[in-house]
This record gives structure tokens, sequence and C-alpha cells, in this order.
């Protein structure tokens, strides 16, 4: 847990914010007068720290207008004619450092294609982080495989490789870490157990685009790695996927069964049938949106970096707020959202909702993190289907419940708080309205009662 230098009673003492802030060397620089940092909150009518917008999401260029208009008017606009999948399939295996990448039609597209090409099948389970987006237990369904949970380490916010082997059984075949939030996982240490027990693995990187491990980027350490640029993404292009990997024959099974089963590649001298497989294919234009975002990519991920080590030094000092740990290793992180925990205890125990209502108030967007998706009640009703039933039986299904405990992830869904990217796109200025609203609110907090 970041520690403050500062004790709680001595900040339990401080009368003035004007005065908790100078010895603790916040920058009250946007809030203009020092003594308007103990007024009255603004979810109790006091005047907001901030009222300015914040910097709009996703952001558009005219660079490639004309290249979209010449596409549609070319008619060529499925995958299989012209070539801006392809171009975009190069760019982005450059960037994030693998051999090969794929583009498909969306992040959850690229789980369930990554899923099957590593051998992932009904009646498996996939060992997964609980602490995500709804879609990457549905990919591990979609492939009629169980999910079976490992819990959160709440300082990380991310899966807990301590806790991998205790939920590994003879179905296990895979490990699908995710990067939430694009905070790298600890790599080295969920590789290792999946060696020792011959486990495939696919990193969800549907949030981590330029996230860093030990010199390399997320999505080039497991056996594939899957991406997301749907609309709120760092690289957006309303929907889309891509999966990048080293091994050919894998990919040319990815590239196969996101592509109805033609054969690809190495595949094409096998004489047997064409596999099964499906559409998941990327469209042109959607291509030719996301070479757009990759001039605007580098910068706004350097931007987003500076901002959160900003904040990351101003929030540690005030107390109950935790920004996250990073995993040894990790070189930078993503930030698809900015997350801390909010410890409760040192804020006259408000709530969490409390502590976000008097946050938005005082004109600073925060949110709550994911909830406990392990008990997600879309797992029920697969676990109570006919299928489910009959793959997996009902002593398993019984022990799956049974087992279903997660204090770390539940923990870390009752404390999160988080910040959406494209408020780490702001100015320094910007970031300071948010140490100040929170300063606000810490010395202000017997209002929050
Ligand atoms: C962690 C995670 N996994 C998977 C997905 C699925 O991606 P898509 O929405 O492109 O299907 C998302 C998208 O939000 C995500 O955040």
């Amino acid at each position: 847990m970041a520690t403050s230098k500062f004790t709680r009673r001595q900040v339990l003492a401080t009368t003035s914010a004007g005065t908790l802030a100078t010895v603790m060397g916040w920058p009250l620089i946007s809030y203009g007068k020092i003594s308007n940092i103990s007024d009255k909150l603004a979810f109790k009518g006091g005047n907001p720290v901030r009222s300015a917008p914040w910097p709009s999401w996703p952001v558009w260029d005219s660079t490639v207008e004309k290249e979209i208009a010449d596409m549609y008017r070319s008619g060529k606009w499925y995958r299989n004619t012209g070539t801006f999948c392809e171009e975009f399939e190069e760019k982005y295996a450059e960037l994030v450092g693998s051999n090969y990448c794929l583009a498909t039609a969306s992040g959850t597209t690229a789980l369930i294609v990554a899923l099957h090409a590593l051998g992932v099948d009904a009646g498996d389970e996939v060992l997964v982080s609980p602490y995500t987006f709804i879609a990457t237990y549905n990919a591990i369904f979609m492939a009629k495989a169980l999910p079976v949970f490992v819990d959160t380490d709440p300082e990380t916010f991310l899966l807990n490789p301590k806790k991998i082997e205790e939920r590994i059984t003879d179905r296990t075949t895979a490990i699908l870490p995710v990067h939430i939030y694009g905070l790298p996982c600890d790599m080295d240490a969920i590789n290792a157990v999946a060696r020792k027990h011959q486990l495939k693995v696919i990193e969800d990187a549907c949030q981590a685009w330029s996230a860093r491990y030990k010199g390399k980027n997320a999505g080039v350490y497991g056996d594939l790695g899957c991406f997301s640029f749907q609309n709120s993404k760092h690289l957006p292009a309303g929907e889309g996927g891509a999966i990048t990997g080293n091994d050919e024959e894998v990919m040319d099974l990815c590239r196969s069964y996101h592509d109805c089963g033609r054969k690809y590649g190495s595949m094409k001298s096998d004489s047997r049938n064409p596999i099964r497989g499906g559409n998941f294919r990327m469209q042109h234009v959607q291509a030719l949106i996301l070479k757009s975002q990759m001039k605007r990519f580098e910068e706004d991920a350097r931007i987003r970096e500076s901002n959160a080590a900003y904040l990351d030094e101003k929030l540690a000092k005030i107390p109950g707020i935790v920004p996250h740990r990073p995993v040894p290793g990790a070189d930078q992180a993503a930030f698809h959202m900015y997350p801390f925990r909010y410890i409760k205890e040192e804020f006259n125990n408000a709530s969490r909702d409390t502590f976000i209502e008097a946050l938005r108030a005082e004109g600073i967007p925060g949110n709550q993190g994911y909830g406990k998706q392990n008990n997600d009640g879309l797992i029920e009703e697969a676990l109570t289907s006919r299928g489910y039933q009959r793959l997996y039986g009902k002593e398993r299904l019984d022990q799956w419940r049974e087992e279903n405990v997660l204090p770390g992830n539940d923990q870390l869904a009752e404390e999160a708080v988080t910040f959406y990217q494209s408020v780490l796109l702001g100015t320094k200025k910007d970031m300071d309205d948010i140490v100040n609203a929170i300063t606000k609110i810490y010395t202000n907090r017997e209002q929050l009662g």
C-alpha cells in the first residue's frame, strides 16, 4: 500500500486545507484563492473546484477522409478485396513487436478466435481474471468452456499469480489474464505456472495497447494476445480487434477460423477439408480509421503516462487514496482508466458512492470500477443450461459455486475509483483540479456524512 509520510493524526490535526496543502506540497494553482479550499463541498451547495469540460473522445482528423471516400467509391469494401486491413496488420504487429497480427471485427471476436486456435474446447476449463469486462468470460462461454476465476490482488488490480495453481483441475487447458485498465500483469509468474502445467496463455490486452512489461509490449508474452479497437479505446475505430502472436501455424489457424475456415499458409498443403470457422473479419473502413488514429497514439500514450505518474505522486499523499501498485517488471501502463482505491475509514466512513458523488459535484468525473463479476447473473444462466449440465455434471458445477469465493476481488470491487482515459489527456493544471478536489473533499470529509 502506498504510504504517506504524513501521519493520520497530523492530518486530522490540520485545520485548514491551505495549511495542509502547503505542508504536503500540493499544488493549488488551479484553485485560485487558497481560502476557498475549506469551502462547502459542492454537493452540499458550495462552489465546485472545476466547471470546465474535460477532453472528449474519440478525436477525429481529416487525413483519411479522402482515402475513406476513395475506398467507398471503389466498391472494395470487403476485407478479402483491397489492402487496408493487411496494411494495418503489418503496422500493428510492428507497434506491438509481434511476428504476426490478425485484424478482427472486435476484441470479443479476437478472444473467441484465439481460444479456438489454441485448442480450448467444450468441457475445458479456463482460468481467468474476474476483474474485467464481461466480454472476457463471455468469450470462454462461447467456446462452451468453463471460466474459473482466479482471485485478484487488490493492490495491483490484477490476477494474483499465487492463486492460480489452487484452481487448476485435470480439465484446465488455458489461462486468460487481463491487463485491466492497461496495467500489465505479472506475465513471468503467469507463464511459469502455465509452463509447469502445460497450459496455453491468452492475454486479454483489449485495454493494453501501449502497456509494457520487462521491455516488451503486452500481447507478446502469451501464446496469443487480443486487443480491442472499440470506440472508447486508445486506438478507436467504432469496432475492431486484433490478435498478435509469434507462431505462424497458430496464426494461420486464427486466420482460417476467423474467415469461414478458409485455408491459409501452412494449412494449404493439408488435403483435408477446411476447418470449422465463422466470419470475424475486420472491414477496410475500420482499418482506415485505425490508420488515422495511429498517428496520435504514441503521443497520447506519453501524455497519459506522464499525467498518471503526476497523479500517483500527489494522490498517494492523501490519506485514504491508494493508487495501484505496478507488478515487478511493469515498465509502462496504458491507463485505459486511471485507477485508485478509496479507503472509506479515512473519509469519515462515507461510502464510495458518496465520495464519487462529491467528486462529480466538484467537476471531476470519477467512476466505480468493475463489480463482482464472478457473481454476474449470466454465469448462473450458463451453468444451469442444459449444455453446461451435460458437459460438466452437477458435482463439478456445485464445486464451482462453492469455490467461487474471491475476497481480494470483492475488496477491490468495493474500493476502486477510476477516471476515464481522456481525462488523462488534459494538462497538468487539469490534474491539479483532480488533486485539489480530492484534497477539498478529504479536508471537509465531515460533510460527507
Ligand atoms: C478487458 C476487455 N476484454 C474484452 C473486450 C471486448 O472488446 P470489444 O468490445 O471490442 O468486443 C473489452 C472491451 O471493452 C475489454 O475491455
